[in-house]
């Protein structure tokens, strides 16, 4: 269904802006607790995985059907095969088809996509790109929803925000820590960047803890001083985990892959085997201010955070879950209606 303007697209927050999300998250508030009312019946939401997921594909899905509408839910290599994103290019390789002629075809059969992207996992210089939803975002005519790049999780990002003003209310001057955690099979990035992008939109001062080559991309690190600037948010990175928790009212634990050893597997887990104390415990908890703590799931529980900090009064994890629904459908509505 083809749109007559060019259409939203959500590839990561500053697509919407600061007003826009925060509109988002207070209809996100008012829609918490009450069912839907049928505001989407008549609208398909197409979803793409390319990769696995629970909390995005299940919150996305349960959110269009409790507001009427419906969804074609599609995972690559078991409904469809290889896509190819460059334009030009010579398609005699895997790729039989091209994401513009995928898109121009799912456009004219759903009112929106929601795409869960391939990462190549190879080269940083090439997967910090995003090829392959910027492609998307180009071809379709529907608006396009970013479910998790390498770069970005703007879903992610809108539920933790909503989470962290249901906790602190106003959030300028409230002081965030990322942690960086060990995991035996570190995450994407794109959680963390989308939460920098978050936080400092509205003042935090964000100090970020990780080991030696674990530093964040250059060009988010850029951009989101840049906003900080605006806020009067602030910005540390490179910290040890105490000196990062000490006064913060939130500990946001991430375990993310070392963009220097990006594309050696051996390398990165060789790196990481000597790292296994960057974990939560309630030792390091108790350096915060009350802080309590947030995880964008899923969890390795006593390696990345104790169990008695997730099943204790200072996590936050299932609200911050939970609240991926609302989140999402005050953003179907935005983007739809
Ligand atoms: N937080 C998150 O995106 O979870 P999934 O990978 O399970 O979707």
């Amino acid at each position: 269904m083809p749109s007559d303007g060019p259409p939203t697209h959500l590839i990561r927050l500053a697509d919407l802006g600061p007003d826009r999300v925060r509109d988002v998250l207070d209809l996100a508030a008012r829609l918490k607790g009450r069912p839907g009312r049928g505001e989407l019946a008549g609208k398909t939401a197409g979803m793409l995985f390319f990769r696995g997921s629970l909390r995005t594909r299940a919150s996305f899905e349960a959110a269009v059907n409790q507001l009427g509408g419906q969804t074609l839910n599609l995972t690559a290599m078991s409904d469809f095969w290889d896509l190819e994103e460059r334009d030009g290019s010579v398609m005699d390789g895997r790729a039989p088809e091209h994401v513009k002629d995928a898109a121009a075809v799912l456009s004219r059969y759903v009112d929106l996509l929601a795409i869960r992207p391939a990462q190549q996992g190879l080269s940083w210089d090439v997967d910090r790109q995003d090829r392959e939803i910027q492609a998307w975002s180009r071809h379709a005519t529907v608006p396009v929803i970013n479910m998790e790049s390498a770069q970005r999780h703007p879903l992610q990002g809108l539920a933790d925000l909503m989470t962290m003003r249901e906790q602190l209310g106003k959030l300028d001057g409230k002081r965030l820590a990322v942690t960086w955690v060990h995991s035996p099979e570190p995450a994407t990035v794109g959680v963390v960047h989308s939460l920098l992008h978050a936080a400092l939109q509205e003042g935090m001062e964000v100090r970020v803890a990780h080991p030696p080559g674990y530093e964040l991309d250059g060009g988010v690190i850029a951009e989101v001083e840049e906003l900080a600037q605006d806020t009067g948010g602030s910005l540390s990175t490179g910290l040890a985990l105490e000196d990062a928790v000490e006064g913060a009212q939130i500990v946001y634990a991430r375990s993310w892959q070392s963009l220097e050893d990006y594309g050696n597997k051996t390398l990165g887990a060789s790196h990481r085997s000597r790292l296994t104390d960057w974990k939560i415990d309630e030792k390091l908890m108790e350096l915060g201010d009350d802080a309590k703590l947030m995880h964008a799931m899923p969890i390795r529980r006593n390696v990345e955070v104790s169990d008695a900090i997730l099943d204790g009064p200072r996590s936050l994890v299932y609200q911050q879950a939970e609240n991926r629904l609302h989140s999402q459908k005050a953003l179907l509505l935005t983007l739809l209606r």
